[in-house]
């Protein structure tokens, strides 16, 4: 695999480097930079060991490619020793006793310091869902929560007077577990990074109703959002289409409003949807292309789909090939399943939610692989 020079700034130093499309950015800190203080649990996204600072802002290392961070400016948990708010926060970690094996406690302390000069002074349960993508298998959380709460106490005026913003809308973590479709639609995924800095997802899926409905339904932009969660049509006109997707990710949540052009080949039975959106709120955008082909299996239909992407912004991080195909099969699963209810009059598989809450495909991918480890 071809590496990519990249030049970025970790703790304020200017640093340059070969890295590979598939490195992440904890492996490029932790190898070539020797920034070993980034810690690696999961390297799936859901511990948040690995939490670093990437603009400012805290993000996943072991999910974000090393070369999507060309330019970012990067702060890791040895990037601190001048920051009054850090210096607060380690000594109330120590007092509290808020670690033990201390393998958390480099993501616990980047998060808690972006809690404390975001938030300000906020309470326990806030505090507490804040704190939900970072997960600590020692402590009972109870230490570390005093520690944060205790220097977030009466900080709203010293955090602005810092200069942080201080913002104080906290984002509800939803926990619900959705149902699980009833049975596997869906082929094994590919995924691979094109020259052109796409992600590129390919997939057979399979729905139980014949071509000609099938065909049909994929023509009805609306009746399509409907087969996929967290998806609303807004308008359409001719081609054009405007829209919304809502993702929700425990304190991340994004709601990107977009638009895009739909065309379709009758005589070949393919089609392209091709769109752009932005999450005002987070700062994250996203821009890709669905293509899809349709065609005849018995007396059923096979879908093969190609999806190219590129996130940029927090989003970014959940770039990264195994948590991304994961979740990519668990949808397309859904929207087939709910596709074949649709057309044959049976119920739909997931129920429509008005939000894609990725903390609960997080969930059905781990169970997923536990039962596949058990051969359950
Ligand atoms: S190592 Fe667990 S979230 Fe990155
Ligand atoms: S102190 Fe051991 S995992 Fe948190």
């Amino acid at each position: 695999m071809t590496a990519h020079s990249i030049e970025l700034t970790v703790n304020g130093r200017n640093v340059s480097g070969m890295a590979e499309p598939r490195t992440h950015l904890a492996e490029f800190l932790r190898g070539p930079l020797g920034l070993t203080g980034t810690h690696l649990g999961c390297e799936q996204g859901v511990c948040g060991a690995c939490t670093v600072l990437i603009d400012g802002k805290p993000q996943r290392s072991c999910l974000t490619f090393a070369v999507s961070c060309n330019g970012d400016e990067i702060r890791t948990v040895e990037g601190f020793d001048d920051d009054p708010v850090m210096t607060e926060l380690r000594e109330a970690f120590s007092a509290h006793h808020a670690l033990q094996c201390g393998y958390c406690t480099p993501g616990m302390l980047v998060t808690a310091r972006d809690i404390v000069t975001r938030l300000g002074d906020v309470d326990e349960q806030t505090i507490r869902r804040e704190l939900s993508g970072n997960i600590c298998r020692c402590t009972g959380y109870v230490g570390i929560v005093a520690a944060i709460r205790q220097v977030t106490a009466g900080k709203t005026a010293v955090a602005q007077s810092w200069n942080f913003e201080a913002r104080t809308e906290a984002v509800a973590a939803s926990v619900a577990v959705e149902a699980a479709p009833a049975a596997s639609t869906a082929a094994p995924m590919d995924f691979s990074m094109s020259g052109d800095g796409f992600s590129v997802l390919t997939q057979q899926v399979m729905v139980a109703a014949p071509v000609d409905q099938v065909w049909a339904a994929l023509g009805d932009i609306r009746r399509m959002a409907a087969c996929l969660p967290g998806a609303a049509v807004e308008t359409v006109e001719g081609d054009r289409v405007t829209g919304a997707l809502t993702v929700s990710f425990g304190p991340i949540k994004a709601s990107f409003a977009g638009e895009g052009e739909v065309a379709r080949d009758d005589a070949g039975r393919t089609g392209t949807v091709k769109g752009r959106g932005r999450d005002a709120r987070g700062g994250s955008s996203a821009t890709g292309e669905i293509a899809y082909a349709v065609r005849a299996q018995g007396e059923g239909t096979i879908i093969d789909v190609t999806v190219r992407y590129k996130l940029t912004g927090p989003l970014a991080q959940f770039g990264r090939s195994a948590l991304v195909t994961d979740f990519a099969r668990r949808m397309t699963e859904t929207f087939a399943a709910n596709l074949t209810a649709m057309l044959t009059g049976g119920e739909t598989a997931a129920p429509m939610k008005a939000e894609l809450n990725l903390a609960s495909l997080i969930w059905q991918v781990l169970r997923d692989r536990v039962r596949r480890l058990f051969g359950g």
